[in-house]
């Protein structure tokens, strides 16, 4: 007989089965929510937010447009995980920012936070440029697997030490067109929780 379990939707990546976590609407919910405060904490003032590439394009995107105060865009590109599924322990600065953010207001915007070696490599980075402030954004956090000293001021959601995939997240370069955040179906996890 089918357990309850098995109703929730499932989907295939490189061999791997991997299980609906945060659907469509919860995340789109979240991304406003976000949008909304960012928005107030900024009000008469023009953040430039400073996307992640690759994994952060569709947050970023979805969040911009959530801001409804004057806000600038660049992106950054830093070395990816390839196709695995832990980190490398090693960052390396692929695309290097564009815009001009000494005397700005920087808000770096990631998909993830795993080990967080990379937002601590960005935090470092971006406040050499001598900007007027630097906060962080991410649409996801791994609290248990952080071993870096990160300043995380805004968070969509804490999920448990399990690799995701879907809505910009890659396993491997694929699925990140998914809308919906899948996690891989390895043992019972916890319902995330909002921060
Ligand atoms: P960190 O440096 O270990 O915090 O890892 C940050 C980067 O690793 C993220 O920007 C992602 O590109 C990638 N990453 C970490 N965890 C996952 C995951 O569960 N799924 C997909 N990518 C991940």
């Amino acid at each position: 007989m089918a357990s309850p379990a098995s109703t929730t939707p499932t989907v295939m990546c490189r061999g791997e089965r991997f299980r609906l976590f945060l659907d469509e609407a919860t995340i789109q919910a979240r991304v406003r929510e976000l949008g909304r405060q960012i928005s107030a904490d900024y009000a008469g003032r023009r953040p430039i937010l400073i996307g992640v590439l690759n994994g952060a394009f569709m947050f970023l995107a979805d969040l911009m447009r959530a801001i409804d105060i004057d806000c600038e865009v660049d992106f950054l590109k830093l070395s990816s995980y390839g196709a695995q599924k832990v980190s490398s322990g090693q960052v390396q600065e692929l695309k290097r920012i564009d815009a001009d953010v000494r005397g700005r207001d920087v808000l770096i915007v990631e998909d993830i936070v795993d080990t967080g070696l990379s937002m601590h490599y960005m935090q470092r980075l971006l406040e050499a440029h001598e900007p007027a402030s630097v906060r962080t954004v991410t649409l996801l956090h791994k609290p248990d697997a952080t071993r870096n000293d990160v300043q995380l001021d805004y968070v969509a959601f804490e999920i448990p030490n399990l690799f995701v995939i879907g809505y910009g997240l890659d396993y491997g370069q694929l699925a990140r067109n998914l809308r919906e955040i899948y996690i891989l179906d390895e043992e019972a996890t916890d319902v995330p929780a909002g921060d």
